[in-house]
């Protein structure tokens, strides 16, 4: 069976209680947590830093970090997330100037890098970097806000990336983000995706008062992953 994580973006948690959401939601069975930085410039949408990153790590989060930045310039808070615990820090190429430069920062920074893409934003961005990247992130909406619906054409798009992947024969996380449910993950697993945001599709689940609230969507997730494979 394919090596599949699924990623809660926090996005869709309650901030007034961050880390014990963090702590629930991987104790039910998820792998790492999906951290969304929008800056108000980039994207119209201003979210969570470096001290959000470093107080989950600070009240115990031990699982991966998948810091997905949403900004412009990119450059200068790379060294801030590495420093805060940032586990994978991903970028929109468009956004960076220099793309082969931001992604060796990263990296010299001790983290997995990866480049994201904009449902309209070309694969070609790839071309010069495959041996340089740790993951690729495919928005299956346009970036800025949670709870939008899956943009179908993202399914084609994976199904590009993963024969990229293959060819070029690296240990390269495909990851998908954007609309994923319990109803579509099976297809979206199937289209080549390994790595699985959701917000909306797991938060908010359950009984608020419940430690395993989010047990139930979680395992149907896993079961719908099973099947898919
Ligand atoms: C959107 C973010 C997503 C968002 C996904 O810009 O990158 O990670 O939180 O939320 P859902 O799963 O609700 O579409
Ligand atoms: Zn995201």
């Amino acid at each position: 069976m394919a090596d599949f994580m699924i990623a809660p973006s926090i996005l869709a948690a309650d901030f007034a209680k961050i880390g014990e959401e963090c702590a629930n939601v991987l104790a039910s069975g998820t792998d790492m947590i999906h951290f969304d930085v929008m800056d108000n410039h980039y994207v119209p949408n201003l979210t969570i830093g470096p001290l959000v990153c470093e107080a989950l790590r600070q009240y115990g989060i031990t699982a991966p970090i998948d810091v997905h930045l949403m900004v412009s310039p990119v450059d200068r808070i790379v060294g801030d997330f590495a420093a805060a615990g940032a586990s994978y820090i991903t970028f929109h190429p468009e956004a960076s100037e220099h793309i082969d430069r931001t992604l060796q920062l990263i990296k010299s920074e001790g983290c997995q890098a990866g480049l994201v893409f904009n449902p309209a934003t070309p694969l070609s961005y790839l071309d010069y970097v495959m041996d340089k990247i740790d993951m690729v992130l495919l928005m299956s909406v346009n970036p800025g806000f949670g709870g939008q619906s899956f943009i179908p054409s993202a399914l084609d798009k994976l199904k590009q990336v993963r024969e990229m992947i293959d060819a070029a024969g690296r240990d390269i996380r495909l990851e998908i983000d954007g609309g994923v449910k319990v109803e579509n993950i099976g297809e979206i697993a199937a289209a080549g995706a390994d790595t699985f945001v959701s917000g909306s599709g797991i938060f908010g689940k359950g009984d608020a008062n419940d430690p395993h609230r989010y047990d139930t969507i979680v395992g149907q997730m896993r079961e719908k992953l099973a099947a898919a494979c």
